[in-house]
């Protein structure tokens, strides 16, 4: 006589240990899935009843049922316990207690294996596109803001050393590049999670004549799996997803990491505002950029996601194993700290301070535009090595005197480049560096405009 309780219990003499009932359990993470199991579910038993494997009066009872319960997990109503395992099996253990024998027809031509992927599949799905809507909206943050920042000009920098002048449009541009990547990515992503796996079963697909297309369409699903057993074992989407994700947060962490170094005394490029910053509870003269701060840890939390979900599958026979199970912690934790650090980091840029003075003195007080004056020798006739070492003997020479190059008269000038004139200090000037660099992809004025055209011009298509 079985002594288990579980609806899978027939083969069993023993009940579950306790201790494996609580180590075995995914119901306190999975049961977010809850809104995809049951909407699964209600398909595969609209499925069922066209192809006459449960009554049309059957049916009528399952979905009734398993509305109710959707309802009472969404009003938080439903009790959770441990000894359901998952959401699949709380779900359909409170579907019998609730509409009697019916109930137990719904799992026909079904397997928790097939169930779960599609479960994920169902989630992932909403939440890309959420992600890719609040990308969006970041985007049009740091748009709107380079419209703002057209004539801010501050010293771009390689190895942390200023290096030439360009324009704050152009570095907040820099970044929208890069999440618009991110966007593309997703989109790629999605169209792999946006397969439908049911009809996979345990791993070898069904003896019952399920309709697999009927079921993808009431799901809204481009497409079914091609085969089972890679439909019960593939976590690529989620790995995938995972990897796009760690990429995004990159971004966004290089991008706190500059907020982060600009806010300093040192810099004094960038004010976060005090909603966005935090104190210190020893030092009162202290505004800590925390929100930047911890965005750029979280970072490093996704990437341990990813490794994570890379090691859990590496050495996995085929097909399903339990393992898989460990793929939704990181999973979900991925999506949070996305949503999170996107959502709270456009409301801060919003509110970010640019400190336009400052930026200017530092574009004008160093040798910023050195390699222009190497490039105004070159239109001379100079070429550009022996260009490059004359500027470089003037700034040695500068800097020995304590001078910037534009402080150098026309004679010390000559004693470098014997043919200097007047001209020469134009050439040194940070607006005319800049507007120099017109081509596509530059940081002239003219060069942004012309993106942030294209920019207002893919929105309109
Ligand atoms: N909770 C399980 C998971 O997340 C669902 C599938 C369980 N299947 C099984 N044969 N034990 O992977």
């Amino acid at each position: 006589m079985s002594k288990s309780k579980k609806p899978w219990g027939g083969r069993f003499r023993e009940s579950t240990d306790q201790q494996v009932e609580e180590f075995t359990a995914s119901i306190h993470f999975d049961k977010r899935l809850f809104r995809y199991d049951i909407e699964g579910s209600i398909a595969h038993c609209r499925m069922l009843a066209r192809k006459r494997i449960v009554t049309a009066a059957e049916s009528k009872k399952i979905i009734a049922g398993l509305r109710e319960i959707g309802r009472d997990m969404e009003e938080g109503t439903f009790s959770f316990q441990a000894d359901c395992e998952d959401i699949h099996m709380a779900v359909e253990k409170a579907l019998i207690k609730r509409v009697g024998e019916a109930g137990g027809k719904l799992h026909t031509g079904r397997s928790r294996n097939d169930q779960v992927s599609l479960d994920v599949r169902l989630y992932l799905r909403s939440e890309v596109r959420g992600i890719r809507k609040m990308l969006g909206a970041f985007m049009g943050t740091l748009t709107a803001a380079a419209r703002r920042e057209l004539d801010t000009i501050l010293p771009g920098y390689t190895h942390l050393q200023r290096a030439q002048p360009v324009l704050l449009a152009h570095y907040l541009l820099a970044f929208r590049e890069m999440l618009r990547r991110d966007s593309e990515r997703l989109e790629e992503c999605l169209a792999r999670i946006n397969v439908m796996p049911l009809g996979s079963a345990a791993l070898a697909g069904t003896g019952i004549p399920v309709d697999r297309e009927y079921v993808a369409r009431l799901l809204k699903f481009p497409g079914i799996s091609r085969n089972s057993m890679d439909a019960v074992s593939d976590r690529d989407f989620i790995a995938e997803f995972i990897f796009d994700a760690a990429l995004l947060m990159m971004h966004l962490s290089r991008f706190c990491e500059d907020l982060i170094i600009w806010s300093s005394d040192e810099f004094g490029f960038a004010e976060i505002s005090d909603a966005f910053t935090t104190g210190s509870s020893i030092m009162p003269q202290k505004k800590n950029p925390d929100v930047a701060e911890l965005i750029r840890g979280k970072t490093g939390r996704i990437y341990g996601n990813l490794v994570t979900l890379l090691t859990v599958l590496k050495a996995l026979p085929m097909t399903y194993n339990r393992d898989l199970q460990e793929d939704k912690e990181p999973l979900f934790d991925t999506v949070d700290t996305v949503k999170a650090s996107l959502s709270v980091l456009d409301a801060m840029v919003k509110k970010v301070r640019w400190n336009r003075k400052r930026m200017r003195e530092a574009a004008t007080e160093g040798y910023a535009t050195a390699t222009d004056l190497a490039e105004c020798l070159v239109k001379k006739g100079v070429p550009f090595r022996e260009a490059h070492g004359i500027v470089g003997r003037l700034v040695a020479y500068a800097i020995e005197k304590g001078v910037l190059l534009g402080d150098l008269d026309l004679d010390e000038m000559r004693r470098f480049y014997p043919a200097a004139d007047e001209g020469i200090y134009r050439c040194l000037d940070v607006e005319h560096s800049l507007r120099a660099r017109a081509g596509v992809g530059g940081t002239s004025r003219q060069s942004v405009l012309a993106r942030l055209k294209e920019i207002d011009d893919e929105k309109a298509s």
